[in-house]
């Protein structure tokens, strides 16, 4: 669908209003993939995923964060803190390693007309307690996901909001 990545980059943006259409499983599938080749801190994988789809799960997710933003289904994207590498200074990579994956979920997604949006706004109490996650099972990101809205659009402004360049970046 797109050129080149930084095209793909460029154009993705948070979509906060979804068609009912469903998503086909091929292309899941590939979204799925896409998060199983990121990389992890010593390829511990952490990465444990709940595929939201029944009427039931989409349901109980939705009283759980009010940015449910009625999408079709939902990916809650967890760290496995018992299998996470843990480095000498007792940095867990759990969080990191997770965050990489949904990041590659949310490209490939994008890449086959796909939208999300990043949410981590919810109590990871709450959402552990609802699904019956164990303690070492950790919600890290939901990813609201589905086929765009026809009048789906960025939060206006939100590509010209990025800072400049020269304020996140420094040559040394
Ligand atoms: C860690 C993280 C948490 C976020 N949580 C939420 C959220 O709870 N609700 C929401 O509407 N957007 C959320 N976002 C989306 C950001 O607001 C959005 O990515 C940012 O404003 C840039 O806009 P864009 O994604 O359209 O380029 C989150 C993004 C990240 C990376």
């Amino acid at each position: 669908m797109f050129n080149n990545f930084l095209e793909l980059a460029e154009a993705r943006y948070s979509v906060r209003q979804y068609s009912d259409k469903p998503i086909e499983q091929e292309k899941l599938d590939r979204i799925l993939r896409a998060g199983q080749v990121a990389p992890t801190a010593m390829n511990a994988q952490p990465q444990r995923i709940l595929v939201l789809k029944s009427n039931e799960a989409v349901a109980k997710i939705r009283t759980l964060t009010r940015f449910h933003f009625n999408a079709p289904m939902y990916l809650l994207i967890c760290a496995n803190t018992a299998e996470s590498y843990k480095a000498v200074d007792g940095n867990d990579s759990a969080e990191v390693d997770t965050a990489i994956v949904t990041t590659h979920m949310m490209m490939q997604a994008f890449d086959e007309g796909i939208g999300t949006c990043w949410v981590r706004g919810f109590d990871a109490n709450m959402v552990s307690a609802a699904f019956g996650l164990p303690e070492h099972i950790e919600p890290v990101a939901l990813l609201p996901i589905g086929y765009p809205a026809e009048d789906a659009k960025p939060y206006p402004g939100a590509h010209e909001k990025r800072k400049p360049i020269t304020e996140t970046v420094k040559y040394l």
